[in-house]
């Protein structure tokens, strides 16, 4: 039986109280979604920034009534400390979700980026703090490796940020260690490697590559590759990453006051990445025959990404189940079915 068996297996039979920010999100609702299929008490907080009621509405239609009532549902922000303090209440386990994503979405606002994901981030670490929690689990991000040219990447050797983004999600890892060191508050950063599937927005100009080429594919649109195609990434399958926060979350103290890379340890380019999104489609009865229209490279983009997920192996017992094609099989039927 794997660490992640085990640690669902306890669970059932000792449910717990979570906290999910972003609840409304992609990974937040997916999070939702797996811990009260666990019949887990779970409490959420979202201000619908990037996150939608759809997303919550799809997860209590997946999910049985007896689960729904599981979960309570605060609309709040995480710059408001108050909304912060009434959301940590009473929880044994928070999974901090919220922030604003993407890299131009930065660079082009990086004011709001950095009140949401510094200054919400910071007020999450006290209010959790001051609640007690048993644990606090963040997304952080594989942003902060920014130009440190090493493959794969390991968690200790980072290099200068690239992006406002980037600056926010390394600041997250300093708070965390501070509050460590000085209040001996522990918590566990995941460094997410480009995550994807289900519920993922395919929309705005901020989607992420994989919702935005399938939705374009499916609508018969042109599909643009950044520069030449060979940039590369560690696509990291939804399923992986919920591992690895419930892993987080239960984990022992040994564990604790690190940050860990989530992903699988592969590298796809986007030319290959393209070929997978219309290879699924296909099995999915869909085609796209049009070829990708190549433009320039975006700025604050990393050239290439891949992970070393050994650390998180040895030390939380992660074992990604999904490498990315898998994945892309997994999350296909849902774009056919919520787009267009
Ligand atoms: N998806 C990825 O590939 C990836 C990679 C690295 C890191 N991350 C991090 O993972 C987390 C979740 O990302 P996601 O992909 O699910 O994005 P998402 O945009 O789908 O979810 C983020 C959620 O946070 C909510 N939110 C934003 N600002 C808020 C605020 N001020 N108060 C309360 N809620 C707020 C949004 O409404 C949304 O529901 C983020 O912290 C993101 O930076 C994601």
């Amino acid at each position: 039986m794997t660490r992640y068996q085990e640690l669902q297996n306890k669970l059932g039979k000792a449910p717990k109280s979570w906290l999910v920010t972003g609840v409304a999100g992609f990974i937040g609702s997916n999070l939702l979604e797996h811990l009260l299929k666990m019949n887990q008490t779970v409490v959420g907080l979202d201000n619908f920034a990037t996150g939608h009621q759809r997303n919550l509405d799809e997860v209590k239609d997946l999910v049985g009534p007896e689960q729904w009532q599981r979960f309570s549902f605060i609309e709040g922000d995480i710059r408001n400390l108050h909304d912060c303090e009434r959301a940590c209440e009473g929880v044994d386990y928070v999974l901090h979700q919220a922030a604003l994503g993407s890299v131009p979405r930065s660079i082009n606002d990086p004011i709001t980026s950095d009140g949401t994901n510094i200054g919400g981030f910071l007020n999450m670490l006290v209010a959790a703090r001051d609640a007690g929690v048993a644990s606090f689990t963040y997304a952080a991000s594989s942003s902060t490796y920014g130009d440190h040219p090493a493959l794969p990447k390991v968690e200790e050797n980072i290099g200068k940020p690239l992006s406002p983004y980037a600056v926010t999600k390394y600041v997250n890892e300093l708070y965390a260690d501070v509050f460590a060191k000085t209040y001996g508050f522990n918590t566990i950063g995941l460094r997410y490697f480009n995550v994807f599937g289900k519920r993922q927005d395919p929309n705005g100009a901020y989607a992420a590559v994989i919702p935005k080429w399938a939705a374009g594919m499916i609508q018969g649109d042109d599909i643009f590759i950044n520069g030449d195609g060979e940039t590369s990434r560690d696509f990291c399958f939804i399923e992986n990453a919920v591992q690895a926060n419930l892993l987080a979350a239960a984990a022992g103290k040994v564990a604790k006051n690190e940050v860990y890379n989530v992903a699988v340890g592969d590298r796809t380019t986007l030319n290959d990445l393209f070929n997978a999104v219309q290879s699924a489609l296909a099995e999915n009865g869909k085609s796209y025959g049009k070829a990708p229209v190549h433009r320039d490279f975006r700025t604050g983009d990393v050239r290439h990404s891949q992970a070393e997920v050994s650390k998180a192996e040895s030390k939380l017992g992660y074992a990604p189940q999904y490498r990315i094609k898998e994945g892309i099989k997994k999350a296909m039927p849902w774009y056919i079915k919520n787009v267009g």
